[in-house]
């Protein structure tokens, strides 16, 4: 009896330490199976989408991302809706992206639509022509570097809810009490430049922040502030002084050579 006891209570005790490192298994399974989001998901109304992608003026020409995809449904709506081209869907989540792969079929969509389960910290985006993103300030934030450094000058990026901080936007606009941000990637033309405008020629050391743009314009050894600065996309703008009188010049950049848009003609060329 004392023997069937002890038996007992070895086997007894033997189960319970299977079971204990059994579900500890289990549960540090389940754990490493968890992708650590930046943000969970909660999906855009369908009519926030909408206005998004209004804003963008998504066309049959672009290629859009969502940036967190969720269950895919700003990137169906990008394709089936508003024709793009292709629509590509990041989330880190498998989970959702096995959802977003189940709507897209749904949908009836085809090949130009991809939902890739990747982090978007570690995803090229230098392909978009459009990107939406509804994640929180902080994360826009932590992307901002990625995305002017990626993406190109006149690129659209549409916000649900969250802004890009110091990155001032174009628009923005409540939908149903929802607020939405349309940004365009701004052209980095800090740096030397001259422009040539007829005979005259004027040196421009200019700075761009975002959308901001600063610095000073030298007409014959005399220097004065660049004045009402501004990038949107591709297109620059700023005043100068010329023989005294203030004299704004719009142009538009491309490829590193900025060219004037207005009735005046001058092209500017990094010195
Ligand atoms: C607020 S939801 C937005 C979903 C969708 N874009 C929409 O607006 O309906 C954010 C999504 O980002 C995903 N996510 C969080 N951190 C991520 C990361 N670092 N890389 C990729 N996806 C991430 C989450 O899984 C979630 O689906």
């Amino acid at each position: 009896m004392q023997f069937r006891k002890s038996a007992f209570r070895g086997f007894a005790g033997v189960a319970a330490a299977t079971a204990l490192l059994f579900g500890a298994g289990l549960y540090s399974l389940n754990v490493s199976a968890q992708p650590k989001l930046d943000i969970h998901f909660v999906p855009t109304p369908h009519e926030v989408v909408k206005r998004m992608l209004e804003l963008a003026k998504v066309t049959s020409t672009d290629v859009h991302y969502d940036l967190g995809s969720g269950d895919g449904r700003i990137v169906i709506a990008a394709v089936k809706d508003f024709k793009a081209k292709k629509g590509v869907g990041i989330d880190l989540d498998p989970q959702r992206i096995k959802e977003a792969n189940e709507n897209k079929t749904k949908a009836g969509l085809g090949d130009n639509v991809t939902f890739q389960n990747q982090n978007i910290f570690e995803t090229e985006l230098k392909e978009a022509s459009v990107v939406s993103m509804y994640l929180l300030t902080s994360i826009n934030i932590r992307m901002r570097p990625k995305l002017l450094a990626e993406l190109k000058p006149g690129t659209r990026i549409v916000t649900h809810a969250f802004n890009m901080g110091e990155w001032k936007e174009e628009h923005n606009e409540s939908v149903n009490g929802y607020q939405v941000y349309l940004f365009i990637v701004p052209a980095n033309v800090t740096g030397k430049w001259e422009l040539s405008e007829g005979e005259r020629k004027i040196a421009l050391d200019l700075k761009s922040e975002f959308t901001d743009l600063s610095g000073t314009a030298t007409i014959n050894g005399k220097s004065s502030d660049v004045k009402g600065g501004r990038i949107t996309g591709t297109k620059i703008e700023f005043t100068i002084d010329v023989d005294g009188k203030p004299v704004k010049f719009e142009g538009n950049w491309d490829a590193g050579t900025i060219t004037g848009t207005g009735a005046a003609k001058w092209t500017a060329k990094k010195a």
